[in-house]
């Protein structure tokens, strides 16, 4: 199928440039699949959210070096650089007709359910549906990596904080399922890291 070719190829492109992130976009993009499973939704329906999911930071590949892989806290000039990544994904992905769909999900995966988020302030069901669930996986694959600056967060801590922040930065109803099928969805992403 050239629809599974093209957003392979991409991967490939982020792989190339920046490994992190492309582990990164392979764990949500896992997370995302069961989610939309636990969530009830058919394959028909969820595949474009996954697709989405394992590209939703391919913008960050129009951002300098120095800026992308600066270990240190990020000052608020470097943040605006960082934040243009969802508008850059979306431009690239909305250059081909076959991938187009999966751009306004990219656009808004860092959009926050009280309307905090970028890059349009989009509130609750505004927000497109699968870049809610995105945003969701994005945060706990965050918060379950060690960064220069802190340790990774326990399993239990992660959930936590997600039901924490449940109906502010998430939607309630996708926390409400995560949380609920968390050994589905997240524990078999980390089993070896917590093992460790
Ligand atoms: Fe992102
Ligand atoms: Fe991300």
């Amino acid at each position: 199928m050239i629809y599974h070719d093209l957003v392979d190829s991409i991967v490939a492109a982020l792989e190339a440039r920046d490994q992190y992130t492309a582990n990164h976009s392979r764990r949500v993009s896992d997370m995302t699949e069961q989610a939309c499973i636990c969530l009830g939704m058919a394959e028909e329906d969820y595949e474009n959210i996954h697709m989405a999911a394992h590209v939703h930071d391919i913008g960050k590949i129009g951002i300098p070096d120095a800026i992308l892989s600066k270990p240190d806290k990020l000052n608020d000039e470097e943040w605006s650089y960082i934040k243009m990544h969802p508008q850059i994904g979306a431009d690239i992905l909305s250059k081909s007709k076959t991938l187009q769909p999966l751009a306004e999900i990219v656009l808004h995966h860092h959009e926050r359910w009280d309307g905090g988020g970028y890059p349009s302030g989009l509130k609750k069901s505004d927000i497109p549906w699968g870049a809610r669930i995105i945003a969701i996986c994005d945060s706990i694959d965050a918060m379950m990596s060690n960064r220069v600056y802190r340790k990774a967060l326990t399993s239990e801590q992660c959930k936590r904080e997600m039901a924490k922040f449940s109906g502010k930065l998430y939607d309630p109803q996708i926390v409400q399922c995560v949380v609920e099928h968390w050994d589905k969805i997240v524990e078999p992403i980390y089993i070896n890291q917590q093992e460790l």
